[in-house]
């Protein structure tokens, strides 16, 4: 009897973080195939993982402002699966640390090209690759920073890194009303004891305690979470919505 067609991923921001642990649990299953996207190939966990995987995790080029590694990405799950269900962007960046009225704009526009215009490469590239799946999912790793509604009660001076993610949490709702027939939505990882979180506190000296006081969670936690959320989701109930960790509904 020959085997099911397995469930084929492509995870951007893989080499570490919320992206790898969610790698890694998907792998424990029997039946994918993982497009595991990393901007530098030689992450030494990745390839660790990819190797125990038995061939089910693929690592693969993706810095995510290029659209030439997007449109290589296409090439190879194209070659190799010929559809993709689920496509997870979660690479991202939060470096910004100025209020703003003094925020660089340069450093506006380098969130804007990661943590935005990154994920709309990654649907364009993707898009044909989608459509020859019976069940696909375009979703985003977002932020509750990037909620409007919830702004008032987030007051890190973290102003590049929040538009930049209020500006994805609008292309992935002109997704889903432009493409009805795919599930596309956001959500919110949780706050998480990743690098990104630890970066911040070194640059910034914010107390970890901060973050602690707010259910900080670890990356492995937060991928179990957005795993259940994921194998649940439907176009149905799921698409152009925002979702916490947990399930619930944000406000946009
Ligand atoms: N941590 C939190 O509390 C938190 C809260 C809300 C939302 N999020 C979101 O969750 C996602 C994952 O964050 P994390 O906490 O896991 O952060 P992280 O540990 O800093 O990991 C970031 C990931 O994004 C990748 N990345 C960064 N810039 C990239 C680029 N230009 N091209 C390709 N990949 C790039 C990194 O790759 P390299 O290894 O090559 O640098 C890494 O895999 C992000 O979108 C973030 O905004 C996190």
């Amino acid at each position: 009897m020959s085997s099911p067609t397995p469930n084929v991923y492509v995870i951007s921001g893989a080499s570490r973080g919320i992206g790898f642990a969610i790698t890694s649990i998907l792998a424990q299953r029997d039946n994918v195939l993982i497009f595991a996207g990393a901007r530098d190939l030689k992450s030494t966990q990745l390839n660790e993982l990819a190797l125990k995987s038995g061939g089910k995790v693929v690592p693969v080029k993706l810095e995510s402002t290029s659209v030439e590694d997007a449109a290589a990405l296409a090439k190879v799950v194209e070659e190799k699966a010929g559809k993709v269900d689920y496509v997870l962007a979660v690479a991202g960046i939060s470096q910004s640390t100025d209020p703003i009225a003094q925020v660089p704009l340069d450093d506006v526009r380098r969130h804007f090209e990661v943590n935005t215009i990154g994920p709309l490469v990654l649907f364009q590239s993707l898009l044909a690759l989608l459509t020859k799946s019976s069940a696909p999912h375009f979703i985003v790793v977002s932020t509750i920073a990037g909620s409007i509604a919830s702004m008032p009660q987030f007051l890190f001076p973290v102003s590049s890194y929040a538009i930049s993610k209020t500006a994805v949490n609008s292309a992935v709702v002109r997704i889903a009303v432009e493409h009805p027939d795919l599930d596309a939505f956001v959500c919110h990882p949780g706050v998480v004891s990743s690098d990104m979180i630890k970066e911040y506190v070194a640059k910034t000296g914010t107390a970890l305690s901060d973050f602690e006081s707010m259910g900080m969670i670890t990356p492995e936690e937060s991928a179990a979470s957005l795993v259940k959320l994921f194998d649940g989701a439907k176009k149905e109930t799921h698409s152009g919505k925002f979702f916490n960790v947990d399930g619930t509904f944000l406000p946009w």
